[in-house]
């Protein structure tokens, strides 16, 4: 599949696009510093906070963010369950079947596994792994992400 351009000019602080890249979807959410800031607050109810497992996460991906640069995540937008497409919960609060002091992330509806705003899986729930992180590349000017 070819590589795949996003303008990321026009996105703004909160607010998330999804593209198709080989088929799947990719999310590209350009994340507020109240959603950086959720981040260590969940680390204790994850399965794999620093990402140790192979195969999910690129190098460039492996810090506290999963991504090249805080601001934006990019992950492809596939339950590591079975493959549903998680639902955005990207605001705090409660909400059907959300786990409790939910802070933002994405939720599975088809069997309730729950991610946090940087992708990683919550323990306990049926995905087995972390969100993956495809391949990209920002432009140098910034203006744009190339996903593959
Ligand atoms: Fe997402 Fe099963 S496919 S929880």
């Amino acid at each position: 599949g070819a590589p795949v351009e996003v303008d990321i000019t026009s996105l703004q602080p909160g607010e998330m696009t999804t593209v198709e890249w080989r088929g799947k979807p990719v999310w590209v959410l350009r994340r507020t510093e109240a959603q950086l800031a959720t981040l260590p607050k969940v680390t204790p109810r994850l399965a794999d906070p620093d990402s140790d497992r192979p195969g999910f996460t690129p190098a460039y991906a492996k810090n506290e963010y999963r991504s090249r640069n805080p601001e934006f995540f990019v992950a492809v937008g596939i339950c590591t369950h079975l493959g549903c497409s998680p639902t955005p919960n990207l605001a705090a609060g409660v909400g059907p079947g959300l786990p409790a002091d939910w802070l933002g992330g994405f939720f599975c509806p088809c069997h309730g596994s729950a991610f946090d705003l940087a992708g990683r899986v919550f323990a306990n729930v049926p995905a087995p792994d972390n969100l993956e992180i495809p391949p990209y590349q920002f432009s140098a000017d910034g203006t744009k992400i190339t996903i593959g």
